[in-house]
């Protein structure tokens, strides 16, 4: 399964797939790594582990249709099976989402349907709520919609900052996206070769 990860930011779930990868527990082939943006560590570390990257940038570009064609043509280009987002934050189009065969993969620190957008964690501490944890799912066009996957729960501790309490979930978001990758994988794996 040739993937294209799609990163905004940091990039540490990332890391958790090149890792995994690297270490043979994972069977897949990161084929590129594209960032909407320059300056990431997460283009940065893609590179330093040898994976190929590009950015298409959401600012050179005249409006949103004109970017998402950019990107949905330079994801094209590396032909992958399946395209994760991982803390991508943009919404893309339908129609890019179609050109890959509807296998957009997106993950998200919170319990959707509740508290999807860019702050998942902050909403959920706002709120006060007791448990939230992460969610992996095929994403539609929407923000952080789409066919649920994978999720898991995690208990919000006394005192919890927004800091503290993203880096426990991501602890746990970092293993459920490389286990649902691995599954994905073995599942087009079967269906290559039913025998
Ligand atoms: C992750 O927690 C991911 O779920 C979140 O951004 C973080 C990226 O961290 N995505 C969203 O909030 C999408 N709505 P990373 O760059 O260190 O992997």
């Amino acid at each position: 399964m040739r993937i294209v990860v799609l990163v905004s930011g940091t990039g540490s779930n990332l890391q958790a797939v090149i890792d995994a990868v690297k270490e043979g527990t994972l069977d897949i082939e990161i084929a590129a790594v594209g960032a909407d943006r320059p300056g990431t560590y997460g283009i940065e570390r893609s590179a330093a582990a040898g994976i190929p990257t590009f950015v298409v940038d959401f600012k050179a570009h005249p409006d949103r249709a004109a970017w998402n064609d950019a990107l949905a043509e330079a994801v094209a280009a590396f032909e992958p099976d399946l395209v994760l987002s991982s803390g991508f934050m943009r919404i893309v189009s339908a129609d890019f989402i179609d050109a890959f065969g509807g296998k957009y993969l997106n993950t998200h620190p919170a319990l959707l349907p509740s508290f999807p957008g860019a702050h998942g964690v902050r909403d959920a501490l706002a709120y006060g709520v007791k448990v939230t944890g992460c969610t992996v799912h095929w994403a539609d066009a929407g923000v952080d919609t789409g066919p649920i996957i994978a999720q898991e729960a995690v208990a919000v501790e006394d005192g919890e900052t927004e800091e503290s309490l993203h880096e426990r979930i991501k602890v746990v978001e970092r293993r459920l996206l490389v286990s649902t990758l691995a599954s994905l994988a073995a599942e087009q794996k079967a269906a290559a070769s039913p025998n």
